[in-house]
């Protein structure tokens, strides 16, 4: 059974924080931070604005794509790096902000490879003929777990949500293959140290800034791009292709230079791979579904066309889903 994407929305809190706002704020520039990254502007959420906020608003326009009312969803999976609490789940928050009554569901973390996870998850649900509708969400407010006082990380991330609907697309269509990989020795590499059960919140906790993102940029940056075109080849390979069949890569945004040296390693030009970390920044579980929103909106991505998720970060984890698309309706 062929399961794929029928309806997918974004969102993004309207407050933009340009390279130049950041001058102000960090020693930094604009010529830095396009250049050793891509990115020129984040959107930045209000603070009366929360990760379900903006889930909700991404999922209602899936469900608007999809023609599908808020009851017909079976199972709702939400995942995301910055969330609004341990528990409950957001995946119940969202449930009871669309109305989703016949709905269960639960969270599912892997930073910036949560959206993939998430996905490939949703679809085994509907492949075992268990379920018929999932919805799948990524939403991020990664500026309430910055330090804006560490230019090596602040400069990074953004704010932003993106939503899919997923059901039986048809024979040949949706997910074909998926690869997912974990490396746990490298979970010091990146990660918020503080605020749950290891360092449970304090004033110690506070003063060392440990309920702040902590990266190993360096470190995060040689392992992204290793894996962004290994995983990528691995999970064509199960689907009996190669990166010559890939119509469409779109990768997690988490930097320009890691995304060029993965189409580089897959041997795809750059104008078969969806960017646009210039605008939104590192939006970790929200930036693939934010790439694939704009292919589809402008219509760049065709019936058959065969295109490759790939997401990596903090695990240290990474994966790919392969899908051969099925024109939205
Ligand atoms: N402005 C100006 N200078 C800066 C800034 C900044 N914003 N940030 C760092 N620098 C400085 C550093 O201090 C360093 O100075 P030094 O040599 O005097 O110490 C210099 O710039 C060079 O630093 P590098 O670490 O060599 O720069 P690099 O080319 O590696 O780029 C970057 C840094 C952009 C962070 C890069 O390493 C990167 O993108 N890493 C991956 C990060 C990532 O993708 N993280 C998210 C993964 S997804 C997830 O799960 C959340």
């Amino acid at each position: 059974m062929g399961v794929g994407i029928v309806g997918i929305g974004t969102a993004v809190p309207p407050r933009i924080l340009t390279n130049f706002d950041l001058e102000k704020m960090v020693d930094t520039s604009d010529e830095w931070i396009t250049t050793r990254t891509g990115i020129k502007e984040r959107h930045i959420a209000d603070s009366n604005v929360n990760p379900s906020d903006l889930g909700t608003e991404a999922s209602l326009k899936a469900l608007e794509m999809a023609k599908i009312a808020p009851e017909e969803i079976d199972l709702i999976i939400v995942t995301s790096a910055s969330l609004e609490m341990i528990f409950p789940s957001m995946a119940a928050i969202i449930q009871d902000k669309i109305g989703a009554k016949n709905a269960g569901g639960f969270d599912l973390l892997s930073a910036c490879t949560g959206f993939v996870s998430a996905l490939i998850t949703g679809a085994q649900f509907i492949k075992t003929g268990d379920v018929k509708t999932v919805l799948v969400v990524g939403t991020e407010v990664l500026s309430r777990f910055v330090d804006w006082e560490d230019r090596n990380t602040c400069v990074l991330f953004g704010d932003g949500a993106g939503a899919v609907v997923l059901k039986e697309v048809g024979e040949n269509y949706g997910l074909l293959s998926w690869s997912l990989h974990l490396d746990g020795s490298g979970a010091d590499l990146l990660a918020i140290p503080g605020g749950c059960a290891r360092n449970p919140c304090s004033e110690e906790v506070i003063k060392n800034k440990l309920h702040y993102i902590k990266m190993n940029g360096k470190e995060v940056f040689k392992f992204s791009v290793r894996v962004i075109g290994e995983v990528t080849e691995e999970a064509l390979l199960k689907a009996g292709l190669s990166s010559k069949d890939l119509n469409w890569l779109v990768p997690h945004q988490a930097n320009i230079r890691i995304i060029e040296a993965g189409a580089e390693r897959l041997g795809i030009s750059l104008d078969k791979v969806a960017i646009n970390i210039q605008k939104y920044g590192n939006t970790s579980t929200a930036s693939i579904p934010l790439a694939l929103e704009e292919l589809i909106r402008e219509k760049r991505i065709k019936d058959g066309d065969i295109v490759a998720l790939v997401g990596f970060g903090a695990g240290l984890s990474w994966g790919s889903a392969i899908l051969r698309w099925k024109n939205i309706e």
